[in-house]
């Protein structure tokens, strides 16, 4: 299996397919940013195809075997907010659950960050549901900090689940994250295809 990450500018009618099926899998498994159920697919590639619309998203995606399985976006602030502007925040980060554990959300987070970085950006926030372990570990690991703790922040079937918010500071390392891994084989590390 060969695993690799890239930056997105355009998404072929079988990209997207592939990008709405991962979605509704995430989804399906208990995290769709903010989705408790599927919505139709038109609603699902509306929003993906907005997402290549708005300057201010970067949309990064993991493929595995050629097929488009998990994503990442790079949030960066509007031109309006001049005070925050050296603050980039990080979205939409899921792999479906069949492509997990071959390394690609490592990747992802760390071409993610490696687009922040390259862009100037000195801050990285992210947020993220208490129960999420998984992403909660990966983060961790990659260097958050978590600074806050949310009551509520989300509902689901009736449940309140606590929200905690996460930072790194970009300015303290130069380093990158640990390379992304697919199966195993490091030098199949995501092709990085970030932005300049
Ligand atoms: C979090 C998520 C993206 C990880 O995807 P993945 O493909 O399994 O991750 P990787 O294979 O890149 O593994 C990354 C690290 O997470 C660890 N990990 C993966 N699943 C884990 C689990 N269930 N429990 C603990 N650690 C786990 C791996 O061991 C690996 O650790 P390492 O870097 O020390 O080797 C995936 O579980 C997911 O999509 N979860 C639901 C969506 C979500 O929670 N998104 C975050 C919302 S903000």
């Amino acid at each position: 299996m060969s695993g690799t990450i890239e930056t997105m500018n355009h998404l072929n009618e079988r990209d997207l397919e592939d990008l709405c099926e991962a979605t509704d899998d995430a989804i399906i498994d208990g995290n769709g940013f903010g989705w408790l159920k599927p919505p139709p697919r038109r609603i699902l590639e509306s929003y993906w195809k907005g997402v290549l619309l708005v300057p201010e998203r970067e949309l990064l995606c993991a493929r595995l075997d050629e097929r488009i399985v998990g994503s990442i976006q790079l949030l960066k602030p509007p031109p309006n907010n001049e005070a925050g502007a050296h603050i980039a925040t990080l979205s939409t980060f899921f792999i479906a659950p069949w492509a997990r554990g071959h390394g690609l959300a490592r990747g992802l987070l760390a071409d993610a960050e490696h687009a922040a970085r390259a862009q100037g950006f000195e801050v990285l926030d992210l947020d993220v549901r208490a129960s999420q372990t998984a992403a909660i570990r990966l983060y961790e690991n990659a260097g958050f900090r978590r600074w806050a703790v949310k009551p509520g922040y989300a509902r689901i079937d009736g449940t309140y689940v606590d929200g905690y918010f996460y930072t790194k500071s970009l300015k303290s390392t130069a380093q990158r994250p640990k390379a992304a891994t697919v199966s195993g084989r490091p030098e199949a590390a995501g092709a990085h295809d970030s932005p300049a």
